[in-house]
């Protein structure tokens, strides 16, 4: 049995479908359920006993420790956050609550349980914290892409609050001993991703007839990973890795945002060609940039590769063309996670961001 946090999510979701698809190893799966968080994601598992959903918060000591009792789990694996850049600058405070203190809490609610276990299942007890590559800060064009010792940067509130929480991870493992492995990964696409992210925002956007909003120039530079290769990379870390250390992952894709923004509106082209005969590129429309915008983001994965012998499976190629068709085949999902809420969001956010130009 494994305990998963943030298992509604994007990644969690992806990740404990695949765990259950090739393993038969039960999950419980802790999720507060923000906006975030979706059961919908995990439908295909209705009435499936290996998974046992709890909506809760990591912060609640509590009930984390009850569920640590109740199903002695092996491993820990801490997906829970707020996740979303441009939301940590409207509002930082819950970027903190969870991000900081709820991972200090369910570190300490795990080393408590940890603690009183016997030496055998204390020496194959793990914990696993999902990081991002954010920590480390921006690059410039001709920079090597992070390696796992480059200096912690964080620039947003977002990626300040995830720095913390690693470094909270790290303390652990330092201080009490608490078996830990972290892995810091690049942008995320695929399946389940909430449409307030680039790439199913620009999809969403694009079916609608609604303008695009590329930040800035479009010029920063992202390095994107298909979803699946992020959860086997963890699947391979919990398995594989060495106590105490972190792994970067990515797939060598670093791409600007227009390029991005392009590829979408070209398979949208081809797999769902707009009615009057025009491009989904002419959508496209220029706004105000992101404060304190990250220019680029590369990661250097040598030491999963190297060490525990990873690899992604998808190209970019194939992982986008796979996401844009997922998208098109699940216009009930979308149209579920389109609530009052998102509305307000794209409100909040491009009502002042849309001075800008069309492409
Ligand atoms: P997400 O926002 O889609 O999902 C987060 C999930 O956590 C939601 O289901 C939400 O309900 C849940 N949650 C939030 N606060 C909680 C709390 N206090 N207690 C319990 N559950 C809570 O995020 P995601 O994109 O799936 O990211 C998952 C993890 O991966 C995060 O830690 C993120 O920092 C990290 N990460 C994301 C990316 C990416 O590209 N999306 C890349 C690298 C790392
Ligand atoms: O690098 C890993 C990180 O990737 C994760 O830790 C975060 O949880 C995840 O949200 C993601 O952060 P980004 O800020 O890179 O992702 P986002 O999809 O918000 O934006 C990707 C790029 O696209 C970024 O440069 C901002 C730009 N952008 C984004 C949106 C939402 C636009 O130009 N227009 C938009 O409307």
């Amino acid at each position: 049995m494994i305990l998963v946090t943030g298992g509604a999510g994007f990644i969690g979701a992806n990740f404990v479908l695949d765990w259950l698809a090739c393993s038969s190893e039960p999950v419980v799966n802790l999720d507060k359920l923000t906006y975030a968080g979706n059961l919908h994601n995990l439908r295909s598992l209705e009435g499936d006993a290996r998974h046992v959903f709890v909506q809760g918060d990591i912060g609640d000591t509590a009930l984390v420790a009850r569920l640590l009792a109740e199903h002695q789990p092996r491993a820990v694996i801490n997906f829970a956050a707020e996740s979303h850049v441009d939301r940590s600058i409207h509002g930082p405070e819950d970027f903190i609550q969870t991000n900081v203190v709820g991972t200090f809490r369910l570190l300490e609610a795990v080393r408590k349980h940890w603690s009183g276990l016997d030496a055998s299942d204390k020496g194959v007890f793990r914990f696993l914290h999902v990081s991002t590559d954010e920590v480390y800060g921006s690059l410039a064009a001709t920079d090597p892409a992070f390696t796992e010792q480059h200096p912690f940067e964080p620039n947003s509130p977002y990626s300040a609050s995830k720095a913390a929480s690693d470094h909270l991870v790290r303390a652990w493992h330092h201080t009490y001993g608490l078996p830990v492995l972290t892995t810091n990964c690049s942008n995320n696409y695929g399946p389940y991703h909430f449409p307030e992210k680039l790439i199913p925002l620009m999809i969403v956007n694009a079916l609608a007839g609604k303008p695009l909003p590329v930040y800035g120039d479009g010029m920063q530079v992202r390095d994107w990973l298909y979803v699946k290769d992020h959860c086997s990379a963890i699947r391979r870390v919990l398995e594989a890795g060495r106590l105490g250390e972190t792994y970067n992952v990515g797939g060598w894709n670093e791409k600007p945002n227009i390029e991005i923004v392009n590829t979408v509106c070209a398979l949208l082209d081809e797999l769902r060609p707009r009615a009057d005969g025009q491009r989904y590129a002419s959508q496209i429309t220029y706004v105000t940039d992101r404060p304190g915008h990250d220019r680029r983001y590369a990661i250097d994965a040598r030491k999963l590769e190297a060490e525990l012998g990873w690899k992604p499976a998808e190209t970019f190629d194939t992982g986008i063309r796979k996401t844009v068709e997922w998208y098109l085949a699940h216009a009930d999902w979308v149209a579920n996670v389109q609530t009052g809420a998102y509305r307000e969001w794209v409100q909040t956010q491009y009502a002042s961001a849309a001075q800008g130009t069309a492409a």
